[in-house]
């Protein structure tokens, strides 16, 4: 086999046929798995809440085969796939106003995995079967369209966290999903990128988002406690755009409009036009459930199409002809590209990836704490709900002044986002108001040089 060598020698593919390892730590999210340890110990959306109707329904999450269902009396339940009796397939069973009845035997379930009934036995269900048996079930819950599920320990359910910009009044949610037929990671990793939407949205494909996102900006990251924040700054005439990408441990993730901000008009504190979850259903399948936000701090209503959120998602519709996506590429063309697990291991970090060093190496630390048996944080133990978020764009009127520009784009982004965390305490309109004020003092004042 060809030695592993970094070099840089021309006409090198001898020397780099090694296969690079993927980080396991991070792409396995199994049961029993590290980081599907980690992952289990967060609520996570598992499904459409349209898509759960009169029958079962089999999905997959974190490498789990599981049984979501509503029944008769509109309770949502999950479950494992296969019956504690003789393993029959719940998706075959029937939904009824106290549970779900698996199809082989009847035995009759109730959302939180207990048996009910056992027809056909001498004694009904005697207490030597509840008392021995249960089907395996996970908490559920349906929030704005979305069903929620917390796979892990069920003494430590955490708090169910709502973000900010869920609840805004006058927006519309549309929920969606995503499929990448890839590991989750790879997928994660582009929202602590802001430099790929210059180059995947803009200069290498047609123009997908709105005109200035082909400039490349000025970008700086954040290290946040319940996250992460990357913002990339940009000059648009006489207007400094400064648009925030957010990423809330371990797999939530918002940014700003993809259409309605492209620098040339003033926004004040807009906020997240997609908020989402990058979910892994397994090691080689990732879905994406999320929301696309309409309302005038997201992206503007007239989007709000059957191909809106997919637009907004990825820039192009999910499903189109080979050509086409090779000739204007997307994110799923970019991640899923990289192979079911993109090779680590063969990858070249440069400064613009530090979002995404910074990123994987909190998730080691914490995935590792875990099995040292300390608890992964939660944003709701940092902040009582509604939690604070930052994903969104502000455009200010800032002139170049005649100095170094780089330096007076870098002072704006890092103003507006000390703005936004001196506020980060307060709720709704009255944060609103503090940020908004503050931005407009900065933009009629400006930076100090
Ligand atoms: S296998 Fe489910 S009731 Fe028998
Ligand atoms: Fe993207």
């Amino acid at each position: 086999m060809a030695p592993r060598t970094n070099t840089s020698a021309p006409y090198d593919g001898y020397h780099q046929t090694w296969i690079g390892a993927s980080d396991s730590v991070l792409t396995q999210v199994g049961p029993g798995t590290p980081c599907g340890e980690y992952l289990r110990r967060y609520w996570q959306p598992v499904e459409l809440a349209k898509e759960v109707g009169e029958r079962p329904k089999l999905i997959r999450v974190l490498g789990e085969d599981l049984v979501l269902f509503r029944d008769k009396s509109d309770r949502l339940g999950l479950v494992h796939k296969n019956c504690p009796h003789r393993r029959a397939s719940m998706e075959f069973g029937i939904c009824e106003g106290g549970g779900i009845r698996c199809c082989y035997h009847g035995w009759l379930f109730d959302v939180d995995g207990t048996v009910v009934e056992a027809p056909g036995q001498p004694d009904g269900v005697d207490e030597r079967i509840q008392a021995s048996t249960r089907l395996g079930a996970y908490p559920v819950r349906e929030y704005q369209g979305l069903v929620f599920a917390y796979l892990g320990p069920p003494e430590s359910v955490p708090e169910f966290p709502i973000y900010d910009t869920l609840e805004m009044p006058g927006h519309e949610m549309v929920p969606y999903k995503a499929p990448f037929h890839c590991n989750w990671i790879q997928v994660q990793d582009a929202i602590l990128d802001p430099l790929h939407t210059a180059f995947l949205h803009s200069r290498m494909s047609r123009q997908q988002f709105s005109e200035g996102f082909g400039e490349i900006g000025e970008m700086k990251f954040y290290e946040r406690p319940s996250g992460y924040i990357g913002t990339a700054t940009r000059r648009v005439d006489d207007n400094v755009w400064v648009r925030v990408n957010e990423l809330v441990l371990p797999n939530y993730t918002q940014a700003g409009a993809a259409f309605a901000a492209d620098g040339t008009a003033q926004r004040y504190f807009g906020r997240t036009s997609f908020a989402r979850w990058v979910v892994p259903l397994d090691d080689t399948e990732t879905m994406c459930f999320a929301w696309a936000v309409f309302g005038d701090r997201g992206d503007p209503p007239e989007y709000n199409t059957p191909e809106g959120p997919e637009l907004i998602e990825q820039g192009e519709v999910f499903d189109r002809p080979y050509e086409e996506r090779q000739r204007f590429p997307a994110d799923v063309e970019a991640c899923e590209g990289m192979g079911v697990f993109s090779e680590h291991e063969k990858e070249n970090l440069v400064p613009s990836d530090k979002g995404i060093q910074m990123y994987r190496r909190r998730l080691r630390e914490l995935i590792g704490a875990l099995q040292d048996g300390k608890e992964p944080p939660h944003a709701t133990s940092i902040w009582p709900n509604p939690l604070p978020t930052y994903g969104g764009d502000t455009v200010l009127t800032v002139p170049a002044n005649g100095g170094d520009d780089r330096k007076l784009l870098q002072k704006v982004g890092m103003a507006v986002m000390e703005i936004q965390f001196a506020a980060e305490h307060l709720k709704g309109e009255e944060r609103d108001q503090q940020v908004i004020a503050a931005l407009k003092t900065l933009e009629a004042e400006g930076v100090a040089a």
